[in-house]
């Protein structure tokens, strides 16, 4: 980079799973941090913990992104204190397993503000910053949820459909420009993710082939320094991928809906 001005990823989500796999990936290559998710203390052992060993600047913000006005103090926390933002990774997300009214129409509007609104504003301010520095990387992490209904998860994978859609729409806009984004598409990760969404059943989660966050994240970072705009990691996940794309109507959503229940013990609750 021209100037000796420090340049930040900003990670959202980073206080655990793929977020702090991205934070400890990016340390590695000394590259300024900023941790962004609720729990502070999660928060400030990865940064001590990332500062100390790499000797780069990191610092926490405390947000909950289901708040409005949340990534609009980000924005201006990075301003007002001089953290200009080359590489924003919009990860913060949630789910929640069960049928549609399993649960309060409360928590799909907190899961829409985070794994919608968030990305969509956070990306809207960072982007202006970076088309003026004329540099920038944003990384959305979606889901293999994206690419197909998925029943028993429908609010979850509703909103991941329209953070794809949003994310190469933008990718596509900023063709011929130094700026890259990248839709981030991962099958079942070994992370928190499932006992945050409700679902208990540790013995189904332990047999599944999953992949490790750190897998995840050297895909992404290796998709999106070749040039490319969407990111599959795991090549089981790649032909699954290209499958949900395939066909529709209620033969393929029954069978999604039976898969769905019977992968995650949904029938066994
Ligand atoms: N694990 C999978 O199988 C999988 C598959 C495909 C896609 N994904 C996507 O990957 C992303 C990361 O998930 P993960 O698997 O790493 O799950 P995770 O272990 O549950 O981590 C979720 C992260 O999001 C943060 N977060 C949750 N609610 C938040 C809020 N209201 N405001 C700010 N931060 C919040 C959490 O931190 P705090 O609790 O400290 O706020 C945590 O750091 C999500 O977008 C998820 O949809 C995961």
């Amino acid at each position: 980079m021209a100037s000796t001005q420090a340049h930040y990823a900003l990670i959202t989500g980073a206080s655990r799973g793929i977020g702090a796999a991205f934070a400890k990936r990016l340390a590695s290559e000394h590259q300024p941090l900023i941790l962004v998710a609720r729990d502070r203390e999660s928060l400030e052992t990865l940064k001590d913990e990332l500062s100390r060993h790499y000797g780069i600047p990191v610092h926490v913000l405390v947000a909950d992104l289901t708040q409005a006005g949340a990534a609009r103090e980000i924005h201006a926390a990075c301003k007002s204190h001089g953290w200009p933002v080359a590489l924003l990774v919009n990860n913060a997300g949630m789910g929640r397993f069960g049928d549609l009214l399993g649960h309060p129409l409360e928590d799909y509007r907190g899961m829409i503000s985070l794994n919608v609104q968030a990305p969509v504003e956070l990306t809207h301010l960072f982007l202006a910053d970076m088309r003026d520095a004329g540099q920038g990387e944003i990384i959305n992490v979606v889901s293999m949820a994206a690419f197909q209904p998925t029943p028993y998860l429908a609010v979850y994978g509703a909103s991941k459909a329209f953070l794809l859609s949003f994310s190469e729409a933008v990718a596509a806009e900023c063709f011929g420009t130094p700026i890259r984004i990248l839709a981030l598409c991962p099958g079942a990760t070994r992370t928190h993710f499932f006992q945050a969404a409700g679902l208990s059943n540790a013995a189904i989660l332990e047999t599944s082939t999953m992949q490790t966050a750190e897998a995840v994240v050297d895909a992404a970072l290796c998709a999106l320094r070749s040039g490319k705009i969407r990111c599959v990691p795991g090549r089981l996940n790649r032909l699954m991928a290209v499958m949900g794309r395939l066909g529709g109507g209620r033969l393929k959503l029954w069978l999604t809906a039976r898969a769905i229940k019977r992968s995650f013990g949904l029938g066994e609750r």
